[in-house]
């Protein structure tokens, strides 16, 4: 935990300035206490100050302090990506949604959607995409742009729906990452959203844009069952 917290904490050392607490590390110790060291590239700095510093031995204060670190926190961000950011993917990011809200989590969540292409940039999903997950009580409600270079930079996870979609946005990063001065590893971002199903056995969500109504049912089951478990997997690598 860094920063964030000196406003709290000023009572904890009347000859230590707020604000040094920002760029310190929040620790706790083996018997439960939290204490504050300075960053190892500003030992220098701050060894005039007495760290570390005990900041809260009570469970109360603690959780408390705890809690406004965690308030603090930037929210998670989710990406999901298809060809035309029409079907799958405006569906995915209304679906993952409706899930958050129900959850009381949406002040913890930045979810937005894109295509591997621009020829639809502007547009509302579709209509055939939008009725069908009316009936489901999902209000599908974004307009299609295409992928861009900061997504590698804003986004925590990419989701692609298909594996010709997770292709193109690989190559895509392959071509921006210099240019655009992209984190090396930011490609890690990238994962299949099927792989978050758990009620159902498919690698894809396939593209319903030629097919009947059926098609656009199975994006949502699919859907459904993937951003539960999505869900449930950022929440506990993150708690
Ligand atoms: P989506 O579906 O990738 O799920 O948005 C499609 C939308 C448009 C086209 C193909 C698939 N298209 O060929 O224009």
């Amino acid at each position: 935990m860094r920063g964030g917290l000196a406003p709290n904490l000023r009572f904890c050392h009347p000859s230590v300035p707020s604000t040094l607490f920002m760029h310190c590390h929040l620790r706790r110790s083996k018997n439960g206490s939290l204490f504050f060291t300075p960053p190892p590239h500003r030992q220098l700095r701050f060894s005039r100050f007495p760290f570390p510093f005990v900041v809260a031995s009570s469970s109360s204060i603690m959780e408390d302090t705890i809690r406004s670190a965690e308030a603090s926190k930037p929210p998670f961000s989710v990406l999901f990506v298809c060809l035309g950011n029409i079907c799958r993917s405006p569906a995915a990011e209304a679906v993952f949604t409706d899930i958050v809200r129900k959850r009381g989590l949406e002040s913890k969540f930045r979810i937005d959607s894109a295509g591997t292409i621009g020829y639809h940039e502007g547009n509302p999903a579709d209509s055939r995409m939008r009725a069908a997950a009316k009936k489901r009580g999902i209000e599908v409600t974004s307009i299609s742009r295409p992928v861009q270079p900061s997504d590698f930079r804003v986004f925590d996870l990419i989701l692609a729906m298909d594996m010709q979609n997770r292709d193109d946005l690989l190559s895509a990063f392959d071509r921006w990452s210099h240019k655009e001065k992209l984190p090396k590893d930011a490609y890690k971002k990238v994962k299949l959203m099927c792989s978050y199903c758990k009620k159902h056995s498919e690698t894809e969500v396939p593209d319903p844009y030629y097919g009947g109504p059926k098609g656009f049912e199975k994006v949502l089951d699919l859907l459904e069952d993937g951003c539960e478990v999505l869900l449930d997997t950022i929440i506990s690598q993150n708690s």
